[in-house]
């Protein structure tokens, strides 16, 4: 569950571990397991996994890093993805980014103290006659600029994820 205490709750991750027969093949579908439970990846986790399958630590890091899927770092209850793509970029992108960064108060890559926010940003999302787009759990936000994103971080500061 995503945005669940961690306490390391390695009973729970050798129970995962066991579902797939402790097996090295299904590395990624433990670190799946992993991150629907959490969010994310903790370091702890992994040197559990690394330990069980006795596979090295530098290993399960490279799987991890090399699929965007996987984060190794908690996520907030919304994800911002800013696209920075060249049409966004030429309208404003980098100043929309700008504003977001200080309004939430974390750089890109970082999550909100209080959990609400990840920030992220991607070169092009496939709307470019919109930019600059700001994508919040999938929804689009088009022709955005430094006054809109106020309203639209507003909305997202008291609605759950759906
Ligand atoms: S460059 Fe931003 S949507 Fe294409």
């Amino acid at each position: 569950m995503q945005g669940e205490t961690i306490s390391r709750d390695f009973p729970a991750i050798d129970a995962i571990i066991k579902k797939y027969g402790e097996r090295k093949e299904f590395l990624i579908c433990i670190l799946q397991d992993i991150q629907a439970r959490y969010g994310y990846l903790p370091r702890e986790d992994l040197e559990r996994v690394a330990e069980k399958l006795g596979i090295p630590l530098i290993q399960i890091y490279s799987v991890a890093t090399f699929f965007k899927a996987f984060s190794l770092r908690p996520k907030g209850g919304h994800t911002i993805q800013v696209c920075l793509g060249t049409a966004c970029h030429v309208r404003g992108a980098e100043r929309v980014l700008s504003k977001i960064k200080r309004d939430l108060d974390i750089d890109v890559d970082e999550t909100t103290k209080d959990m609400n926010f990840t920030l992220k940003t991607v070169n092009c999302l496939g709307a470019c006659a919109l930019g600059p787009i700001v994508e919040i759990d999938g929804k689009y936000h088009g022709n955005m600029n430094t006054t809109k994103v106020e309203s639209v971080l507003k909305k997202y500061s008291t609605k759950m994820k759906e």
